[in-house]
């Protein structure tokens, strides 16, 4: 069993996570907040990160990283491939401005790649089609935040248990199909009728760092991410007692 000193000496040890399609680093400072240290990976440029980034393509970076064996720098990677190709909330808009094509799913080659490091891994996607196991699912509801946002993360060699979901307060506020809804919760996707400002978005997804609508709206709330990786730290100190058993 895990003790708290072996969690404490985990913390204060600050373990490297590699945070694929990092965006704006909503996660990584879930993450970072949870007690690692992140870098992270964008073929966009973001100077809105938080922390070092490699900007490049992530598929290519994590293999470089793996054939040169610095991939053995991180005890963890998360990886949020792109998802306009599978999320509920945009393949409508895609299919209708004739975009469903276009978007090629990275799910299953990092995926791949994230088996042959042999690392601990989360991937991550919203309700749709990119076929992930849904191993832990967070809502925006159960942190207190302004979005409901669910999220999936598959959890690569490792486990962690599913806090219970609590019940939503109301609806998400905006039209929808000429009907306008009032509600505590903001929609953080497009840019349409009724969608929140810049300071909505942020004082609801819990981000201060950026004030790019598309980066809040492609990021996790960090508050999901923070818990996931508390559980990821308990995990790798857990193994590193056993190992040293
Ligand atoms: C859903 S967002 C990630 C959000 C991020 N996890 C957060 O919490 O802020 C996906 C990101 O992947 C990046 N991206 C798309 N294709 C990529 C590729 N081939 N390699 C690296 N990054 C890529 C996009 O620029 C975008 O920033």
């Amino acid at each position: 069993m895990t003790q708290p000193t072996d969690i404490r000496r985990e913390r204060a040890h600050r373990p490297r996570l590699l945070d694929l399609f990092s965006c704006a680093g909503g996660a990584a400072t879930g993450y970072h907040r949870a007690g690692f240290d992140v870098d992270g990976c964008d073929i966009a440029h973001r100077p809105n990160y938080p922390f070092a980034y490699h900007h490049g393509d992530a598929l290519t970076y994590l293999a470089h990283l793996i054939s040169t064996g610095e991939i053995y720098r991180y005890a963890f990677v998360h990886a949020s491939p792109p998802c306009q190709h599978g999320c509920a909330l945009t393949v409508g808009t895609n299919a209708s401005q004739g975009w469903g094509g276009t978007h090629v799913d990275l799910v299953a080659p990092t995926r791949a790649l994230l088996e042959l490091t042999g690392l601990p891994f989360v991937i991550e996607q919203p309700n749709g089609r990119a076929e992930i196991r849904k191993d832990i699912t967070l809502c925006g509801e159960m942190y207190g935040l302004g979005v409901i946002r669910h999220r999936n993360f598959e959890l690569g060699r490792w486990t962690a248990e599913q806090p219970e979901h609590v019940p939503h307060r109301g609806r998400v506020r905006g039209w929808r199909h000429g009907q306008y809804f009032d509600g505590p919760y903001v929609a953080a996707y497009g840019n349409g009728g009724g969608k929140p400002t810049i300071p909505e978005l942020q004082s609801a997804m819990g981000i201060t760092w950026t004030d790019v609508r598309e980066e809040l709206t492609e990021a996790i709330p960090p508050a999901f991410t923070e818990f996931i990786g508390r559980a990821a730290l308990d995990m790798l100190a857990t193994a590193r007692t056993e190992a040293a058993a």
